[in-house]
């Protein structure tokens, strides 16, 4: 059975081949299409093409009613798997404590892990799954969920498991990654190498037996984990088949892009602090640079310098971080409208970070981010908007009518 496409005011990112990444100058261009058709086949897009389409008499017909179509939004880096939620920190934020203090007193990622040992797997599930379709609303087809709640094996295996199942149990498609070093316990605090040790030694081993993760990622960050630390984490991740990805330099210039280089991670994250050494070596590598705005906004940190990479030829991507900590939103309208009021990014880069650049930092360029035929079938329809630069610029309303996945309405 297929569903057909007509009446398409625009389709974006519509291309017979699909690119793996698009950086520096690239980044604020995308194809277009006008007064479109597009046809969609067993979940994946088949064809398109520009004027009139005749669908065959069986053929289940949708008219876009002049909207847009552009690929769903491909959000790279979430925790959005957790217990409960912080807003008394959001208040403690307010009253003027830092997000390191906050972190320094047992608050912040521990008492996530608090509320979270305290919930059972089938609870975690309950919780998780509303943000899941409230993400699938929002317009996010392909989404990267991490554990880093549990900080210890039992705990983070419970999440994993919570996240393999919202992959079944929804349309989203999912890759997981294992964050157990994303917090030393309190009860480690006196002896933080003990704590990579069983990171090393029992968790990833474990994590790795159930196959659980596609990534393994570490936040290397002052206050957190260390550049050595990482390094034996993301050795000992590889050695298990997971590819790295970082939390780097979001609080200071941590060394955590360049060791993230060195081990060819597929993304490094944050980057609040990005300096010229780190231009070099991203410069060099096929690590995509992810920016995550919200996480700036909701704790009131300076924004990572956007401009610069892409001046500097580098790509962008930009994920939301939906977290209960940092950024308590999986919105990535909201994070298209921050990348260019913040971020000085120009519509299309922002459209390109979200979409294809997105999909690139979860490794799954072959299969989204982009109006390809043979690509699954992941698409949003706005409203009959005067063009795509109204749907950042709307910030705070959303513009999008219907969202598809799998070539299924959702
Ligand atoms: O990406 N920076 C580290 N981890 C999360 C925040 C986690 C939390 O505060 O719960 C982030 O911002
Ligand atoms: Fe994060």
């Amino acid at each position: 059975m297929r569903l057909v496409l007509k009446n398409i005011g625009s389709l974006l990112i519509a291309e017979q081949e699909p690119t793996s990444w698009v950086s520096g100058k690239e980044m604020s261009s995308v194809n277009a299409l006008s007064d479109a058709w597009l046809v969609i086949e067993n979940g994946k897009i088949a064809c398109f093409g520009e004027g009139e389409v005749i669908p065959f008499t069986d053929d289940e017909v949708l008219d876009c009613e002049a909207g847009i179509v552009m690929p769903a939004f491909c959000d790279s880096h979430t925790h959005l798997v957790y217990a409960g939620s912080r807003e008394q920190e959001y208040e403690d934020k307010i009253r003027g404590l830092s997000y390191e203090e906050i972190a320094l007193r047992g608050g912040g990622i521990l008492n996530s892990a608090k509320l979270l040992s305290n919930t059972s797997e089938n609870e975690l599930y309950e919780q998780s799954l509303p943000r899941a379709y409230e993400i699938i609303r929002s317009g996010t087809g392909a989404v990267e969920i991490k554990s880093g709640y549990g900080l210890n094996t039992r705990d983070e295996l419970k999440m994993l498991r919570v996240i393999r199942r919202l992959a079944e149990e929804t349309e989203l498609t999912i890759r997981a990654s294992f964050l157990g070093a994303h917090a030393v316990p309190a009860n480690f605090k006196s002896d933080p190498d003990k704590y990579v040790r069983l990171v090393i030694e029992e968790m990833i081993p474990a994590v790795a037996e159930e196959n659980l993760a596609d990534f393994i990622d570490v936040f290397c960050d002052r206050g957190f984990f260390t550049v050595e630390q990482t390094d034996r984490i993301l050795e000992a991740g590889l050695k298990h088949g997971m590819v790295p990805k970082i939390h780097a330099n979001e609080l200071d210039y941590s060394g955590g892009v360049q060791v993230g280089v060195k081990y060819q991670a597929r993304s490094v994250d944050h980057l609040e602090f990005v300096g010229e050494e780190e231009l070099i070596a991203l410069k060099k590598s096929e690590t995509m640079p992810t920016i995550l705005p919200g996480a700036s906004l909701f704790l009131g940190l300076s924004y990572a310098p956007a401009r610069k990479m892409i001046e500097a030829g580098l790509p962008v991507a930009l994920a939301s971080d939906y977290n209960p900590g940092s950024s308590p939103s999986g919105n990535m309208e909201l994070v298209m409208s921050l990348g260019i009021i913040q971020l000085k990014m120009l519509p299309f880069e922002v459209l390109n970070a979200v979409t294809r650049n997105g999909a690139y930092a979860m490794g799954l360029e072959e299969t989204h981010g982009s109006l390809t035929p043979g690509k699954v079938a992941n698409l949003i329809i706005t409203e009959p908007i005067s063009g795509f630069a109204f749907m950042p610029y709307a910030y705070g309303s959303s513009q999008i009518n219907k969202v598809i996945l799998n070539g299924k309405i959702q």
